[in-house]
């Protein structure tokens, strides 16, 4: 079976497709992408698409930097592959740990390179665990997270985050798991609740929660600066200096995952900078190479290191680690992305697009679904409920169904590929985009919700 040959209409389900019903991939072949160029992707029908959240968050810089691809050529010239590990490594590898600990927004970085999002944080879990034991406070074990927050597919991972549903179907236990509410203000608000008012609520259910569990017990809280899956609902003001004061007052670390909100989507380098938040470490992936090549990090503090440190003396190694945990082409691409990020001033152009991005989604809110807008630097949401359905819509949910999935359809049809979450079409597109480019996405996005209007 020749899947590839142009027009073919096989199906191929020798692919198990993530995130994708399993039945259909039998019946109906699956959109094939086939080339990229600056924001848009084409098909193999040769369409077009604005890829309105970057994929998965994460080709930041668009489909065709020339400098990325060159390289990543360099590096796959010079030595295609030497893991890090057994003290042995390559000068990229060496070199990004230094610019990325400089970059991050934590005390005294040290940085343990991985492949995925899911694995710096699940390495984080495991590292908590590894330093808590060194500390003497072996007990200290659970994880608090935010209820429809993602953190990963890894076990762990998925523990820590999602949905209750999705833990129960893959039997996932959440022993160490704590949960509290993620703030999505207005839509969580009781009726007459100030944002104020909101916000400190958030932060006592964390005190009761911590209360509950026995604060000897608990390792650290992992939270999102905006979180995705949730909606991106931009948290109140105070939300982070309040949960950090909590936190110190027990002895419990909070931990960024800056999976997606790193490298200038939210307007500044970190969400971390742009929400207030100060954590002992953070995870970052996806835009730390442009999403060119698989890579992410953890970069811990001084303090949090010491105990990693202090465990490979007494044992003689620290003994974790991968093959491809800090590939040397995936570390001389990510490295490009710094230098990109500072010679073609990237920030600043996030933030000279910002308005015109605001605007945009703004000027959606005079259409019958649209029941609010977010935004936050270069990512946002679009509320969408049918008349008389309230504010948050049928579906808020991880799931996919309802009229945001519709609208995702539509927008595939339009050409214009969002993400449906939580009763919310989510928005994040390439950092590079143009103003004239907002304005196309916003044409397309308004037709894909024309169209599912039109059909009643
Ligand atoms: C906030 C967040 N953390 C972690 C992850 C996991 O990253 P990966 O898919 O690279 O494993 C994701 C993936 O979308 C994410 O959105």
């Amino acid at each position: 079976m020749n899947v590839l040959a142009p027009g073919s209409n096989q199906v191929g389900n020798a692919v198990l497709l993530p995130f994708s019903n399993l039945q259909t991939l039998r019946e109906q072949r699956p959109l094939m992408f086939v080339g990229g160029k600056g924001i848009y992707t084409f098909d193999e029908a040769g369409r077009d698409y604005i890829e309105a959240v970057s994929t998965f968050y994460c080709v930041n810089l668009g489909f065709s930097d020339e400098e990325l691809i060159e390289a990543a050529i360099q590096q796959l010239r010079a030595l295609p592959m030497y893991p890090s590990g057994i003290h042995r490594t390559v000068p990229v590898v060496m070199e990004l740990a230094e610019r990325l600990a400089e970059a991050s927004p934590v005390r005294g970085g040290h940085v343990m390179f991985a492949t995925t999002g899911s694995e710096a944080n699940d390495q984080l879990v495991k590292f908590t665990w590894y330093a808590n034991r060194v500390a003497g406070e072996p007990q200290r074990r659970k994880i608090i997270s935010r209820r429809a927050s993602y953190h990963g597919g890894t076990i762990a991972t998925t523990a820590l985050g999602g949905s209750a549903a999705l833990q129960e179907a893959f039997g996932i236990r959440t022993d160490d798991s704590l949960f509290v509410t993620h703030p999505t203000w207005p839509i969580g608000a009781l009726p007459d609740e100030t944002e104020d008012a909101y916000c400190d609520r958030l932060v006592e259910e964390l005190r009761q929660t911590i209360e509950a569990a026995g604060p000897e017990t608990i390792a650290a809280m992992i939270a999102e600066p905006v979180s995705v899956s949730s909606g991106m609902f931009p948290p109140p003001k105070d939300y982070f200096p309040k949960i950090k004061a909590v936190l110190d007052e027990y002895g419990i670390r909070l931990y960024a995952d800056e999976v997606v909100t790193g490298f200038g989507r939210t307007g500044k380098m970190w969400g971390s900078q742009t929400f207030g938040v100060e954590p002992d470490c953070i995870s970052c992936a996806k835009g730390l190479s442009g999403a060119y090549q698989p890579i992410s990090a953890v970069v811990m503090s001084d303090e949090f290191y010491s105990f990693l440190e202090q465990g490979s003396n007494t044992a003689g190694i620290f003994n974790h680690g991968g093959t491809y945990g800090g590939h040397p082409v995936s570390a001389a691409v990510a490295l490009k992305v710094l230098d990109i990020f500072e010679k073609r001033n990237i920030l600043g152009h996030v933030q000279s697009v910002m308005p015109v991005w605001q605007k945009a989604l703004a000027s959606l809110e005079d259409h019958p679904f649209v029941t609010a807008t977010r935004c936050v630097g270069l990512a946002g949401a679009v509320q969408l409920a049918r008349p008389g359905e309230g504010k948050a819509g049928a579906s808020p949910s991880l799931t996919p169904g309802g009229l945001a999935q519709q609208v995702y359809e539509a927008g595939l049809a339009a050409g214009v590929v969002v993400r449906p979450l939580q009763g919310s079409i989510v928005l994040a597109p390439p950092l590079i985009i143009t103003e004239a480019e907002i304005g196309e996405l916003a044409r397309r996005l308004r037709l894909a919700l024309d169209t599912v209007l039109a059909a009643g």
